[in-house]
């Protein structure tokens, strides 16, 4: 029997890759999960009057505009969902959070630390009035990286010594790939860095319960001019690839690497903790297992066993399907929405707050300040300079 009592009428922004996603767990979320509010379609919003349409038709959404502020000013809208790039988010957020409307903004947070600090006070002046803001680091939404978090949590592996972790994929490799948004830095912020190192480095702070304190960073563009669609060669002023080592508090030492040059890695996201206790490994390609080596057990025990995460008792899973029936990446979109819709039902905590997306903003400034200077450079910490 369902609990359903309230709307959450939701106006979401940008409706390709994310957007398509993000429909997608607006779509299923209350049919698998028994929530307290109920996710409504109400508009999408894009530039193009034509696509629009046909993107609200396809995805489900109720009513289509190419204004996103008619979307806030309406009284009938809940909640703005950001799933533009990067030089959008911090306008549309702050607009929104400000007219009372709860937001997900996808991740990064923002193109610029200043964009991420404002963000993230705006969010903080919204929350006295009960409105909430999440960032959507959907990875930590996984069964399986959730399950990592929890076994941490509960001591398993003892004290975290090292974290390894890699997001690797390759489809700019080809020179004749096009100048998109997500290589220029008026854009995107940064290149493989923002975009796909942001993940592995929130995971990595999500499952340890640590955070990076300082980088050294080295990072590389390998194309640095690409065909323009107005004709001709652009410059390319992203990173092509990133890769730190890192102190976390707490004592443990890590290494990172985000690359768009990993030949055949489509989406290699692999993470490996090692603790005085155990270690843990989680390969994003094989998103439904977890590989864990508890070295509490009796010597002639000892060794990797492969965790097939879709038991009940797994975090998010009893509201799927039997035991090993498995589950693929839109599901963690279907988690996230769970999750945010519960916290707003609930008054609840909310992560990754704005203020945790600010947070993994300050780590990839340090990196790219490391880079640039060829040195050690320390992540400023996340509350200053934050004005509520
Ligand atoms: N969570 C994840 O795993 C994940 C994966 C991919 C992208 N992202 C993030 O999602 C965001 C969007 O990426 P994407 O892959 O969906 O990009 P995309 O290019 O597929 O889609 C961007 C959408 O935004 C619209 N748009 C662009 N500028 C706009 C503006 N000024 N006003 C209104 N609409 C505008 C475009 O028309 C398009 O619909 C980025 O911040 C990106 O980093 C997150």
């Amino acid at each position: 029997m369902s609990t359903q009592t309230t709307d959450l009428r939701i106006g979401m922004v940008g409706y390709a890759f994310m957007g398509t996603a993000h429909s997608q767990a607006w779509r299923t979320v209350n049919r698998v999960f028994d929530l307290p509010l109920h996710a409504r379609m109400t508009a999408v919003s894009g530039r193009d009057p034509g696509k629009v349409a046909a993107a609200a038709a396809q995805l489900g959404w109720q009513e289509h505009t190419t204004d996103w502020r008619s979307l806030i000013a309406r009284d009938d809208i809940d909640l703005i969902d950001v799933c533009t790039p990067g030089d959008s988010h911090a306008e549309i957020a702050i607009a929104a959070l400000a007219a009372g409307k709860h937001v997900l903004c996808e991740k990064p947070l923002a193109n610029t630390i200043d964009e991420a600090r404002a963000m993230a006070a705006a969010a903080a002046r919204a929350a006295a009035g009960g409105v909430r803001a999440m960032c959507g680091f959907n990875y930590r939404r996984v069964p399986a990286v959730a399950l990592m978090r929890r076994l941490i949590a509960d001591g398993r592996l003892g004290e975290i010594r090292h974290v390894r972790a890699v997001y690797l994929q390759d489809w700019i490799t080809d020179p004749q790939f096009p100048l998109v948004w997500r290589l220029q830095k008026d854009r995107a912020g940064s290149g493989a860095l923002g975009d796909i190192g942001a993940h592995i480095i929130d995971l990595t702070q999500y499952v340890t319960g640590r955070r990076i304190t300082g980088v050294s960073a080295l990072t590389e563009t390998f194309v640095k001019e690409r065909p323009q669609a107005a004709g001709g060669l652009g410059t390319v002023t992203v990173d092509d690839a990133a890769l730190f080592v890192a102190r976390l508090d707490g004592g443990a030492i890590a290494t990172y690497e985000a690359t768009r040059f990993a030949t055949g890695r489509k989406n290699g996201l692999r993470v490996e903790i090692n603790g005085s206790r155990g270690s843990v490994v989680f390969d994003f390609e094989r998103m439904n297992e977890l590989e864990f080596y508890d070295a509490a057990l009796p010597s002639d025990e000892q060794g990797f066993s492969r965790i097939l995460v879709t038991e009940p008792d797994h975090p998010y899973v009893a509201a799927w399907w039997p035991p090993g029936h498995l589950i693929g990446y839109e599901h963690s979109f279907t988690h996230q929405a769970r999750d945010l819709i519960e916290a707003i039902a609930t008054g609840g905590p909310i992560t990754p707050s704005f203020a945790d997306a600010l947070q993994v903003q300050l780590v990839l400034d340090a990196v790219e300040r490391s880079a640039a200077l060829g040195s050690w450079s320390e992540v400023e910490p996340a509350l200053t300079g934050i004005a509520v």
